[in-house]
């Protein structure tokens, strides 16, 4: 079923069947967006023309204002990105290790526990940011204590809600958490960084700077707006949680398609590197291209019904992980969370009321996108 709170659950349609190219004008540029599922898919393997060597501006809308390093490896082509990949790879890998697993559903029930004495709990605050910031620390091997400072940044890590930067404070602190890891040598990912290297050299500190950038920002709103899409919808569709619970091993497709409906990134930019003729736009060297992952999640050549949730939907070549070289290295552990909320769900919790949702809507030029919550205030009913 379609969840009732998103208002907007597929923006791009129109302009998906009509040429598969919708123009958005992005602070002041009007940048193509490539919409169809095999477009998408085809433009993020084509990194000699449409180049992710764009600092600060792969994100959209650019963060050109609120950080100074380059993202690794999100902001570099391959060869070299696949260098730079290899280094971060051991610890994107760590998801997938059994205590790292043990870890993840200990502090699912724990959140999942507290969450069930309280009589009204809302979801954004008090629950996913807490269970992103904590789930990191496992990811980056760091004491459990470190999040209770990730946990006050809120949704966001380089601006507040009113758009205003603190990206200068988090480089701070990220240059802090290098320093330490320099000194006392550990096996978190900060400290592993300053011993690492590339093609035969240390890591400049910019570098190293650039990997935790991503890694603080890539899977934070990521994984929280995917931590209240998933609680809305068992909210909101019943049945869904009921066939959940019925036989757990249906958890790992359900994922697949919560990811899929969310679709957590809308879209990410490249720089063309020659002109282009799209339908809208003659795009010239240097400008902004758009891959609509979220639009590409939609299509109807690909996915029948795509606007239902069909937690039972298998194929799912979703494409919310991105496609390519640059596909999510922090794939594996957003899988983690969002089975492990699951599995937490199933065991502990029969039933979610949803008592008031403040949807998240992403307001364009050309198009308006819910986006999970803002707020999601819900009553976790526990299992007798
Ligand atoms: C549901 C959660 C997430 C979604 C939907 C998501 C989405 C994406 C997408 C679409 C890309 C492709 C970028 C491109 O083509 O330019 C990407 C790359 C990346 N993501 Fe995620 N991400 C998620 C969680 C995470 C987490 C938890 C982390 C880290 C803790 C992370 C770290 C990265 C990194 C490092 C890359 C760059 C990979 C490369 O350039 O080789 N992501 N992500």
């Amino acid at each position: 079923m379609s969840c009732p709170f998103h208002t907007q659950p597929d923006p791009f349609r129109e302009a998906r069947e009509r040429d598969g190219v919708l123009v958005n004008n992005f602070q002041g540029n009007e940048v193509p967006m490539v919409l169809r599922h095999s477009e998408v898919r085809a433009a993020a393997k084509d990194w000699q023309t449409l180049s992710s060597d764009a600092p600060m501006r792969v994100p959209i809308p650019s963060e050109e204002e609120v950080r100074t390093v380059r993202q690794l490896p999100l902001e570099v082509d391959p060869p070299a990105q696949s260098d730079y990949r290899e280094i971060a790879e051991p610890f994107f890998a760590r998801a997938k290790l059994p205590e790292v697993i043990a870890s993840m559903e200990t502090l699912v029930a724990e959140l999942l526990d507290d969450a069930l004495t309280r009589d009204v709990v809302e979801i954004v605050r008090e629950f996913a940011i807490p269970l992103q910031s904590r789930a990191l620390a496992i990811l980056t091997n760091l004491p459990d204590a470190e999040a209770r400072i990730w946990i006050g940044w809120g949704t966001h890590v380089f601006r507040e809600g009113d758009g205003t930067s603190k990206g200068a404070a988090l480089e701070t602190y990220i240059n802090q958490l290098l320093d330490d890891g320099m000194r006392v040598p550990s096996d978190s990912f900060f400290s592993a960084l300053t011993r690492a290297t590339f093609q035969g050299r240390p890591l400049t500190r910019e570098e190293m700077m650039g990997f935790c950038s991503i890694m603080f920002a890539g899977g934070r709103d990521t994984v929280i707006n995917s931590v209240s899409g998933v609680i809305a919808h068992l909210g909101v569709a019943p049945a869904d949680f009921a066939w959940l619970r019925e036989d757990q091993r249906r958890i790992v497709n359900a994922s697949e398609e919560f990811f899929r409906v969310i679709s957590p990134v809308t879209h990410l930019a490249r720089v063309a590197t020659t002109e282009i003729r799209m339908p809208g736009k003659h795009v010239h060297p240097g400008d902004l291209v758009a891959l609509c992952f979220a639009s590409a999640n939609y299509d109807a050549n690909v996915f029948d019904c795509p606007e239902e949730t069909r937690l039972d939907r298998k194929p799912n070549p979703h494409v919310a992980f991105g496609f390519g070289p640059h596909l999510c290295l922090g794939a594996a552990h957003a899988r983690l969370v969002v089975r492990t909320l699951l599995k937490g769900l199933c065991e502990r919790v029969r039933g979610i009321e949803i008592i008031e949702a403040r949807e998240k809507l992403e307001k364009e030029t050309s198009y308006q996108r819910s986006l999970a919550y803002d707020r999601l205030h819900v009553r976790l009913l526990a299992k007798g």
